[in-house]
């Protein structure tokens, strides 16, 4: 029989460009013991973000640089399988700062720490709709967007994990949602799944002029994931003290110091009296048992639903991470261990 390792996957050199299998290299470890305080955490599901490719560039951003020949820093769910702390016992579900490896020791509970996941809560969920993704569609929405009945909301990335949840909290507050996605088939889950009103396909269609016939009478938020072409035409369509809200821009590739160029037309912002505004979703941290169970609410009523790509496998992380670039996911992407 094959003896159980703690296999790891290390960064070992920083991507220029697109994420590889070469910049990472498994490395295979004894299964640690816990000591006083500590418990051992079988990892069971990877939370793949596109956060965690700033995070492979040599330049700090909002957290430091993953260090190089370490394991690659990344949130995951786990089950305990032995336990020497207070706070955890064998059986217990639990998320936090897995990274990417078969096993870990969590000695902490809170918000960046490990916390026990409750009963009646599918574990992979905290990945998603409950966690960095529900949570930073929370606020993003709620708090910056601060969405009013009757008004006409845009979000780019209507398909993915953020994007898909914010336009959902724009409906259940009375607005008009128009998503954009990037293909066909990411458009009709949008549509019928998420019901959005309209979803533009922009690889297909022409978004300045979809966003025109869409929302004659402008744009009141605009949520955008991706920067770029995409702002640029939201830009174009604000209405009069429009809310921008940045969340991210992924169409830059995120490589170092690349995070997205400024849009050529910013100029709407003062003609329309509007306001672009960014956030990082764990500044909000106070506030997530509320917005949590608000979406607990929303998800158990069928009023929130949301979506998964699973590839199976440790190995096969860095190739999920990289297809996030690439638009492989519908919904939160995971990578599933066991
Ligand atoms: N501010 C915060 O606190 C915070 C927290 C978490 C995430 N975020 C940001 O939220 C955004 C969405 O994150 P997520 O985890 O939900 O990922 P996601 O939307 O599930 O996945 C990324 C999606 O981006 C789209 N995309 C990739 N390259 C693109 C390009 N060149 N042009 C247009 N679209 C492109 C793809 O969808 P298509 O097929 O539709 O192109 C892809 O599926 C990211 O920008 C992320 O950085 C912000």
């Amino acid at each position: 029989m094959r003896e159980i390792v703690n296999r790891q996957l290390l960064l070992v050199a920083r991507p220029e460009r697109a994420v590889e299998t070469r910049h990472f290299a498994m490395r295979e470890l004894p299964v640690p013991e816990p000591a006083e305080g500590q418990a051992l955490v079988r990892v069971q599901w990877l939370g793949i973000d596109p956060t965690q490719r700033t995070w492979l560039n040599a330049q700090e951003t909002y957290i430091p640089p993953v260090p190089l020949g370490t394991v690659m820093r990344g949130t995951g769910v786990g089950q305990v399988i032995a336990s020497r702390s207070q706070l955890f016992d064998p059986g217990d579900w639990l998320v936090g700062p897995t990274g990417w490896q078969d096993f870990v020791l969590a000695d902490g509970d809170g918000v960046r720490g490990f916390t026990k996941i409750p009963d009646g809560i599918e574990p992979r969920a905290m990945l998603s709709v409950f966690g960095v993704n529900g949570l930073t569609a929370y606020f993003g929405m709620i708090e910056i967007g601060r969405p009013e009945p009757g008004q006409t909301v845009f979000v780019t990335g209507a398909a993915g994990g953020v994007g898909s949840i914010a336009g959902q909290i724009a409906r259940l507050n009375g607005c008009r949602v128009v998503g954009s996605a990037g293909d066909e088939r990411k458009c009709t889950w949008v549509r019928e799944i998420a019901k959005f009103d309209a979803c533009v396909d922009y690889r297909r269609e022409r978004l300045g002029e979809r966003l025109r016939e869409l929302a004659p009478g402008g744009l009141d938020i605009v949520f955008d994931n991706v920067g770029g072409e995409a702002l640029e035409a939201a830009l174009h369509h604000i209405a009069h003290g429009a809310r921008v809200v940045l969340s991210g821009s992924i169409s830059s590739g995120y490589r170092d110091a690349a995070y997205g160029q400024g849009p050529a037309n910013y100029m709407q912002l003062a003609f329309k009296r509007a306001r672009m505004e960014g956030f990082v979703f764990f500044d909000y941290a106070a506030q997530f048992p509320a917005a949590l169970h608000q979406m607990l609410a929303w998800v158990r009523s069928g009023d929130i639903r949301y979506e998964e790509t699973i590839s199976t496998g440790l190995e096969t992380a860095p190739a999920a991470l990289a297809g996030l670039f690439h638009g492989r996911n519908l919904g939160k992407q995971l990578v599933r261990l066991f």
